[in-house]
């Protein structure tokens, strides 16, 4: 989209039916209903520039990047590359060498988890997280504790799904290496005070790795202000290709760490004695990456900024507001989460009707949701349930679709009643 065409869209009013139009699969239906897609937070759907920019990049300059002279190869690496000034100046990082591609949030991740940890912690260190954490944001902290003889610790939450700010500072020690902490909840929509959290650990020259998969497509985040180290988030959630990834890192921490995986592209020189290694931020980036995947994530956060990401959270407020009010008057249905700061996500349990059967009659009427442990298994155990129903909203979502939704949920009470 052109520049004055972007403008002249931020200032009209949020037409949802003109963005739906931007999405072909939200006119297909599902089970003979109009299809209400309302799991974006497992992954959102992609709007037709996307599908278009990877399509053309196929069809017209497909060719591996960084190692050719001739044309595709430049053209294929010129738009990798405009893609991940994309990415820079959509989290206003400082430089691009800050901006590493990866396959997910899950890979970036690992790879400070592999990288920066692994070489720096001692038996006794601590890596500390919080209660809230999807598994991607766990399970790497594991493995590498169990790598060292690190310990992991575990912030609390509360009853709301809020995190509990004054034992999180108690638990940051002079132990503390690193801080890994979700930007956004996955499970439960809350929105943490990465800020103060952030303070609170750089008052102790702690650094902090952010999370922010769920945050990226509906808050504006900018790592410089919010000052924190390492930040993480996919493409897929952000209405860009699977399978690519951005890990974000401060220069000077990137610089100090060693590569994580060999290959291709990573290196400037190798013989068989000593393998000298590229600058940043190729060195992270072994092997021939998701070319098409980077470009098609382009086209999404040119998408994304089109929109606009502050009406984008205007309106995604107001839909959760009314979402909210619906499911909290049907009788037996208890909301699991509610944050204060909340992104729009609606996580909930419905008396003597198992999650999964909820979702499974709700997909009969086209209605997609999430059921399950959300891949936060913690959370579940602390809010004492196997399992919630998920509907996590995005750019497109109506008040129509939340009207099915509860309509639908209201139908499983009676017919389980
Ligand atoms: C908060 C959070 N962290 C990490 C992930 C993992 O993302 P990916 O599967 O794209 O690597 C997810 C995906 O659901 C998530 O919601």
């Amino acid at each position: 989209m052109s520049a004055p065409a972007r403008q002249s869209r931020e200032r009209t009013a949020y037409d949802v039916e003109r963005v739906r139009a931007d999405f072909p699969i939200l006119a297909r239906e599902v089970n003979g209903h109009p299809l209400a897609y309302l799991d974006n937070g497992a992954s959102a759907q992609r709007p037709q520039s996307v599908i278009q920019a990877e399509a053309r990049y196929y069809e017209h300059s497909h060719a591996n990047v960084h190692r050719g002279v001739h044309t595709l190869s430049q053209e294929a690496t010129a738009a990798y590359e405009a893609a991940r000034e994309k990415v820079r100046a959509f989290v206003n990082a400082a430089s691009e060498r800050e901006v590493i591609f990866t396959r997910g949030t899950t890979e970036s991740i690992n790879l400070v988890a592999q990288s920066y940890a692994r070489p720096r912690l001692k038996p006794g260190d601590e890596i500390l997280v919080s209660w809230l954490e999807h598994h991607a944001n766990i399970v790497p902290w594991q493995l590498v504790c169990q790598q060292t003889g690190a310990q992991l610790k575990v912030a609390p939450i509360d009853e709301r799904g809020e995190l509990r700010v004054a034992e999180f500072e108690r638990l940051l020690s002079p132990r503390t290496r690193l801080v890994a902490l979700a930007h956004v909840s996955n499970a439960l929509g809350t929105i943490l005070p990465v800020r103060e959290l952030i303070a609170m650990a750089r008052a102790r020259s702690v650094p902090v790795l952010l999370d922010g998969a769920q945050a990226v497509p509906h808050l504006s985040v900018d790592v410089r202000d919010l000052d924190v180290d390492f930040y993480a988030f996919s493409s897929h959630k952000m209405y860009g290709p699977t399978g690519v990834g951005v890990l974000y890192g401060r220069e000077a921490l990137l610089e100090s760490m060693p590569p994580w995986q060999g290959g291709g592209d990573m290196i400037l020189t190798v013989t068989f004695e000593k393998t000298t290694y590229n600058a940043l931020p190729h060195k992270f980036e072994a092997g021939t990456p998701n070319i098409a995947g980077v470009i098609g994530f382009g086209a999404a956060i040119d998408y994304l900024l089109g929109v606009g990401l502050e009406r984008i959270a205007a309106y995604e407020h107001e839909l959760l507001e009314y979402g909210t009010a619906r499911l909290a008057a049907i009788a037996g249905l208890r909301l699991i989460g509610t944050a204060r700061a909340k992104a729009a996500l609606l996580s909930f349990v419905l008396d003597g009707v198992h999650a999964h059967d909820l979702g499974t009659i709700l997909d009969a009427d086209g209605i997609a949701v999430r059921t399950g442990h959300h891949c936060a298994m913690p959370v579940m155990d602390f809010f004492g349930v196997p399992a919630t129903v998920r509907a996590s909203l995005a750019l497109y979502n109506t008040r129509a679709e939340l009207d099915r939704l509860a309509a639908g949920v209201e139908r499983a009470r009676q017919v389980f009643r």
